[in-house]
């Protein structure tokens, strides 16, 4: 195949951060996608329904003139989230989701929740106004191996989750493992996003002739087993799975440091990523479906009417965009594509 139109897909699950790397990243996401959901870990995070409709505003004034994108707001689960605040996400209208962070798990979460069986009022609330809980579901217990952080959230705290709120729909986010998918696939009102990182690399991409900072994201890349295990997933045409690139932008410097940032830009080439994904398994057939259908059906909106090409083409990533601090390094840098949108 040499073209592949599609109908234009949306993200669901990004980050665009704020300020000047807001206004950097931003037009990158506009060009490939209609919608986005937001993620909620700025510093402070986004709690409130005031806060939201602040930073909606910034993300809008930061659309390059005469582009259409509309930013789904996420609020950011705290210790202190109550019932009433999820009344008031619903009847925002623009709020379509709370996130829940483990405390510490990743980039900004120290607000996250210290014990998520003290969130049952709100996930009540949740579960009555039918309210999306998106999940990083990854336990950050010090004795639990950082690669089977997701397979141990699972077993201790999303099965009692779902034994104790089955109406609730839940997004396990950006998974990474055959015991996801199976969940996933096992258990009704849950679906999970996916990244093309994930889909694309496993874990020996992090140490390919030394170590590589930019391959490194939460949660972690995985055995070459779980790649697999996720791409069956993502080109199965099951609804359950769907686009969420996880694009999280972080400064060259911040990444390249004797503690680096967790996150992988994606931004700039996202659908180009998973074109090849879905390509190298013979599924291209099945990336409209996993890009512009499954999320919107999940979040109950229409689906986009307008499309988008890609076209095959190689083309090389460039080393870096350039900010005005440190620039900012995309995945994959420096290597070829196969395909390009147009
Ligand atoms: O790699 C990641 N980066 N994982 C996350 O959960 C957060 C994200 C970020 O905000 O940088
Ligand atoms: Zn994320």
């Amino acid at each position: 195949m040499q073209e592949l139109t599609l109908t234009r897909p949306d993200d669901w699950h990004l980050h665009v951060r704020d300020g000047e790397m807001l206004k950097a990243v931003l037009p990158h996401t506009v060009r490939q996608f209609s919608r986005a959901i937001i993620m909620p870990n700025l510093k402070p995070p986004v709690r409130s329904v005031a806060e939201a409709a602040a930073y909606r505003d910034r993300i809008i004034a930061a659309i390059p003139e005469g582009k259409q994108f509309e930013p789904l707001m996420t609020l950011y689960l705290t210790d202190n989230t109550e019932p009433e605040d999820i009344v008031a996400a619903k009847a925002s209208g623009f709020v379509k989701a709370l996130k829940y962070y483990p405390a510490g798990a990743t980039t900004n979460s120290d607000s996250g929740v210290t014990d998520i069986g003290k969130c049952d009022r709100v996930f009540e609330a949740m579960q009555q106004v039918d309210m999306p809980l998106l999940l990083h579901g990854e336990v950050t217990d010090k004795a639990v191996d950082v690669f089977e952080r997701e397979k141990v959230f699972i077993e201790q705290h999303l099965v009692p989750l779902k034994q104790r709120f089955p109406k609730l729909r839940i997004v396990l986010e950006h998974i990474t493992t055959a015991h996801a998918v199976d969940f996933v696939m096992a258990t009704d009102n849950m679906a999970a996003t996916i990244t093309p990182q994930h889909l694309l690399f496993n874990r020996n991409a992090l140490f390919k002739g030394g170590i590589r900072p930019h391959y490194y994201c939460l949660p972690i890349l995985k055995h070459e087993i779980h790649r697999r295990a996720i791409l069956q997933a993502a080109t199965s045409g099951s609804p359950k799975f769907f686009l969420g690139t996880d694009s999280a932008p972080h400064t060259r410097d911040s990444k390249e440091s004797a503690c680096g940032c967790a996150g992988c830009f994606s931004a700039l080439h996202a659908m180009e990523l998973y074109a090849e994904a879905f390509e190298g398994v013979d599924a291209l057939d099945k990336l409209e479906g996993f890009a512009s259908f499954y999320g919107p059906d999940f979040y109950g909106l229409p689906r986009n009417r307008e499309q988008i090409t890609l076209v095959k083409k190689n083309w090389r990533i460039p080393d870096e965009l350039s900010l005005t601090e440190s620039g900012l390094v995309p995945l994959r840098a420096g290597e070829e594509m196969t395909w390009q949108m147009v």
